[in-house]
């Protein structure tokens, strides 16, 4: 039997994040080629392969129009054994994406050189380091023209507000581009601007070996010797628990599209990136090599095949040993359930699992007795807590189109509140139901779901609105004395908490100046 221990210390799970067309999905590609979860042999770019990339479910999202899924990948790589949480991204960036970096222990940011950092990274790494994730940032696309890298550090800084420290280093790029410096292992990788050839490793003993020159030419040796200098004055030596501790990410240059710098990035993560952590529910703090087993839903996955209404609800396992059919409590309704058939993906396969350990992801087949945020024990009574509802920026009234699916359009709507598409808050000032979501597709995907899998019509009407923020305060005569001044701008969210619609960052800003007594949440984990 597999020590409980061994396994939790070779597992890494993590998530890739970036902006649209930073390279993710052909990193991820990467990574599995040399998990060996696919053979690509040839053509990287062709369309046949990336579909072959992305889970089979996906496949049917995009058919249907949309695409809201979050996949797991799970391989092996050498002793480790790999789970990358796919971040949705693109126009379906959604509250699940945010949801997604709650369930795992580290993440790799992918940046494109020439366009540095962009919205919906510097959004990611808000979550990131509320929650100290360590962070492995991969500076893509050094094959095309981009911006100097000493300039990318310094963007990398101030944007995503964390100290930085390169562990490779480029020589020249875009059409000069020759390779990189590896500062971790010690070793010069030379570019071959070809897709089928893997990276070329000069092993040299250090910076000053002349089989550097011979490599790339007197000049630009004496160019990266300068730049070693400057980075080792600059920037202070990596140090692996800064790193643990969200507090340095390091950084790699290479190409994602080929090869380059991909297996040298890897070989470092496996390495360095953290295996399961302690998890924290409400009444203690859950240690993954803990003998029971634990874990929470940060994901489900409805309807996949419009046919069945069934659901996917991936849980994280948390701690302990996750056993088929043993019987588990379901805390929030206090039911022992069994699981017959939890599935997990591994090499792009999606099959059914006996076992799983802490930092894997099982999905369970479910007919409504799962909500975003569940948590499952072997017995003990715990609540995991950090999945935070994030303040929506985009808002619609919605109202019933079809008088005779009232009923529907109610369960519809409940339902997917439940899966965490969107979040629904009640406006008290007309008594008017509201759904607000982080990304505009939302609003199209729930009109779609709502017809297809419940037959109900909706129609929705615009709302001018800058944020939703829940606000508190020690004080209840400051809460009632708010609520009193902003009763137009008043909403609950389904837990009936209070929640300020502020309908401009300005009337947001002088809101929290006058009402110094009111504390104005950004997420709802407070
Ligand atoms: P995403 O998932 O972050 O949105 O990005 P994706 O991997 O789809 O990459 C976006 C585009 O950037 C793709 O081109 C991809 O081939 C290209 N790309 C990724 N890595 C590199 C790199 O290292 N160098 C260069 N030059 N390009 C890179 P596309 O034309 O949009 O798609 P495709 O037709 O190539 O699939």
């Amino acid at each position: 039997m597999a020590d409980i221990k061994d396994e939790i210390r070779r597992r890494r799970t993590f998530a890739i994040i970036s902006h649209p067309d930073a390279g993710k999905t052909t990193l991820t590609e990467k990574l599995l080629l040399f998990g060996g979860a696919i053979h690509i042999a040839g053509a990287v770019k062709s369309n046949k392969i990336k579909k072959t990339a992305t889970s089979d479910w996906m496949e049917i999202e995009k058919q249907r129009g949309i695409s809201v899924a979050t996949s797991v990948m799970g391989f092996n790589y050498g002793d480790y054994k790999i789970n990358i949480l796919d971040t949705p991204g693109h126009q379906d960036f959604a509250e699940d994406t945010y949801r997604t970096l709650t369930a795992v222990d580290s993440v790799i940011i992918v940046v494109d050189v020439a366009k540095g950092v962009e919205t919906q990274t510097r959004k990611l790494m808000e979550v990131c380091r509320m929650r100290n994730t360590p962070v492995i940032i991969f500076v893509n696309k050094l094959d095309r023209e981009g911006r100097d890298p000493f300039e990318i550090l310094d963007e990398l800084e101030k944007e995503l507000k964390i100290s930085v420290r390169p562990l490779s280093w480029p020589i020249n790029i875009g059409a000069k581009f020759k390779g990189v410096y590896n500062i971790y292992e010690g070793g010069l990788d030379l570019f071959t601007p070809d897709k089928q050839k893997a990276t070329e490793r000069v092993e040299i003993d250090d910076v000053n070996d002349p089989r550097i020159d011979e490599a790339v030419g007197e000049t630009d040796a004496a160019q990266l010797r300068e730049d070693l200098e400057l980075i080792d004055g600059v920037y202070p030596e990596f140090n692996v628990d800064e790193y643990l501790a969200g507090r340095v990410a390091p950084v790699f240059f290479g190409s994602a599209l080929n090869t380059f710098g991909v297996k040298e990035l890897l070989d470092c993560f496996v390495k360095i990136a953290p295996s399961p952590r302690p998890v924290d529910a409400v009444e203690r703090t859950v240690n993954p090599e803990e003998e029971t087993f634990s874990g929470f839903v940060f994901k489900i996955h409805a309807n996949m095949d419009p046919n069945h209404r069934s659901c996917i609800a991936f849980v994280k396992v948390c701690s302990g040993k996750f056993e088929r059919n043993a019987p588990y409590q379901h805390i929030r309704l206090g039911k022992t359930l069994r699981f017959a058939a939890p599935t997990a993906f591994m090499a792009q396969k999606k099959s059914i699992v006996d076992e799983a350990y802490p930092g894997d992801i099982v999905g369970i087949p479910d007919s409504g007795n799962f909500k975003i945020g569940d948590t499952l024990t072997q017995g003990e009574n715990i609540h995991y807590k950090g999945l935070p509802s994030f303040s929506p920026e985009m808002f619609m009234y919605i109202e019933n189109a079809d008088p005779m699916k009232a009923k529907q359009l109610d369960k519809g709507v409940q339902q997917l509140m439940d899966e965490g598409v969107a979040q629904l808050f009640v406006h008290q000032f007309n008594g008017r139901k509201i759904i607000g979501t982080v990304g505009q597709l939302q609003f199209e995907v729930i009109q779609y779901r709502l017809l297809h899998e419940y037959g109900a019509q909706c129609r929705w009407e615009p709302m001018s609105m800058h944020k939703a923020c829940w606000i508190e305060s020690d004080d209840p005569e400051a809460i009632e004395a708010f609520k009193k001044r902003k009763y137009q701008f008043m909403a609950v969210d389904r837990d009936g908490r209070d929640v300020f619609l502020a309908d401009s960052s300005y009337v947001l800003s002088m809101a929290q100046s006058d009402f110094p007594k009111i504390r104005f949440h950004f997420s709802s984990e407070f």
